[in-house]
């Protein structure tokens, strides 16, 4: 389970999240949805460690995960995928797959990474830079790394962003049966239809908040709702 509880960061004086509280139970898929600027991926990222916290505290299975460095952070069951792939271009898809550095010394892990990459449909693609993969596959290539790490929470960053209609359907399926009910998902999307394919509950981050948290489709039935994440803001 996490439990995040008066999360506050601030950039330059700017608060881009404000004393925000969330708990994701073990297993539940979660979407997060919001303007741009919202707070999304700074909310990621300070779960992983990589965004400085002013305030409050983060935990995972009741361990507080939010004074760790970012691998410790990775160790302890969060896996990460980015709003803009972050691959190592001069590596092959299987060590990309990889969870960490020196990993690729473990048989274990060198294994799990295979069966990842199986997963996503990119076995034959093992042995090919991640640079000379297509964008479709290199987001695949994302999810099967966050496969490999056996994760107890996916945080998974507009996965779909750049991929046509029919690619972004199958990597929502795809993270639908990658994942058991051991690990929770959020999701960021800005498409409200592929976060009701996984999730049904759903945040809305307004201005580093959280301005809803109900069931998806409640979230999509109301209007004033559906205005503020189409990008114009609530009406009084
Ligand atoms: N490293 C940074 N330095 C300064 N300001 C930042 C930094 N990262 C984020 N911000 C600011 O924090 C706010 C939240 O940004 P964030 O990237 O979390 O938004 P988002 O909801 O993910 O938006 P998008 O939908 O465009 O990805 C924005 O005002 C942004 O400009
Ligand atoms: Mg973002």
């Amino acid at each position: 389970m996490l439990e995040v509880d008066g999360l506050t960061v601030r950039f330059d004086g700017v608060e881009a999240l404000r004393e925000l509280s969330i708990t994701v139970p073990t297993g539940a898929r979660v979407g997060v949805l919001g303007p741009n600027g919202s707070g999304k991926t700074t909310l990621f990222n300070a779960i992983s460690g990589l965004a400085g916290i002013a305030a409050g505290t983060i935990r995972l299975d009741g361990m507080t995960i939010s004074k760790l460095a970012p691998h410790r952070i990775a160790a302890a069951g969060v896996a990460r995928t980015f709003q803009s792939v972050r691959l190592f271009q001069r590596l092959s898809a299987l060590d990309n797959a990889l969870p960490s550095v020196g990993a690729a010394s473990s048989h274990e892990a060198r294994e799990n990474a295979l069966a990842a990459l199986d997963t996503v449909g990119l076995g034959e693609r093992r042995d090919t830079l991640a640079g000379d993969l297509s964008f479709y596959e290199q987001r695949q290539l994302e999810i099967a790394r966050a496969i490999a790490q056996r994760p107890r929470l996916l945080l998974a960053d507009e996965p779909t962003a750049g991929l046509s209609p029919a690619e972004s359907d199958h990597v929502i399926a795809l993270l639908g049966r990658a994942f058991g009910a051991e690990t929770a998902i959020l999701l960021i999307e800005h498409k409200i239809a592929a976060v009701e394919a996984l999730c049904p509950r759903a945040l809305l981050l307004i201005e580093g908040h959280v301005a809803a948290d109900m069931p998806t489709r409640e979230m999509m039935s109301d209007r004033d709702l559906a205005s503020v994440y189409f990008g114009s803001r609530l009406t009084p």
